[in-house]
């Protein structure tokens, strides 16, 4: 697993291509716009990173991060990412992404509509508990006291085992929740969504989470 592919390059595509490149992986960033609008955030990524549509990031990536807003999830390329781990950073914000009644109605997830829109790759939901100012700033190197935990969940325990080994080499510890379908547990609104927590702390807030509280 050397390069990570980006659909968005914004807060979270930025701050998460900032930490790969620092930890050693190639990156190949995109957006809606085209690549010549990332030439500033390719020169400060440095000689390991470039930019390319949407649809060569998803070609180009062992593992690919989607973070755009979760209305457009619909625009990321399927084929391209067949048999990937696809990581989702997405949260759902009714006032910014329209509403989805499965959503609103609770009977699916974010991350879950992803998995639906690409049923042959292998979506973990992850990085979108934390801001994009904390996840630029609070990594630490394995073992410091008080490591900043993040969670996962993903139907493919494989993927999961992959993505946790990917966040500990970025600098946070992980709590896996299990199948794709716990990621409510940690969306907006949950005692999870948030805050600075170590393992032990963020075990106990995925297992306070209620369901109806979404925030927006
Ligand atoms: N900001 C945070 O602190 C934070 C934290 C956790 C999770 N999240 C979630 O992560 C996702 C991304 O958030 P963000 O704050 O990084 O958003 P953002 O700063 O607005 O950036 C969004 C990125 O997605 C790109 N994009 C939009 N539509 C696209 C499409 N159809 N195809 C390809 N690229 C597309 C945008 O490119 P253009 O500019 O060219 O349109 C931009 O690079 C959201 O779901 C958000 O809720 C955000």
């Amino acid at each position: 697993m050397t390069t990570i592919g980006f659909i968005g390059a914004g807060h979270i595509g930025g701050a998460l291509a900032q930490l790969a490149v620092t930890a050693g992986y190639e990156v190949v960033v995109s957006n809606s716009r085209g690549p010549e609008t990332l030439v500033d955030l390719v020169g400060g990524l440095g000689d390991s990173a470039r930019a390319a549509t949407s649809l060569e990031a998803a070609e180009a990536g062992d593992v690919v991060v989607v973070t755009i807003p979760l209305k457009s999830y619909r625009d990321v390329p399927v084929g391209a990412l067949a048999g990937k781990i696809v990581i989702d950073t997405n949260n759902y914000y009714p006032q910014r992404d329209g509403h989805f009644d499965e959503l609103d109605s609770e009977q699916s997830t974010s991350a879950e509509l992803l998995q639906v829109h690409l049923p042959t790759s292998k979506v973990v939901k992850a990085f979108n508990h934390i801001t994009s100012a904390d996840l630029a700033a609070q990594g630490t190197p394995a073992g410091t006291e008080g490591r900043r935990a993040l969670a996962i969940v993903g139907d493919d325990a494989e993927a999961r085992s992959a993505v946790a080994a990917l966040i500990d080499r970025l600098g946070y510890d992980v709590v896996d929740a299990g199948a794709l379908a716990a990621g409510w547990r940690y969306q907006p609104g949950t005692p999870a969504y948030g805050p600075r927590l170590d393992a032990a702390g963020l075990t106990r807030s995925l297992a306070d989470a209620k369901r109806s509280v979404r925030v927006g």
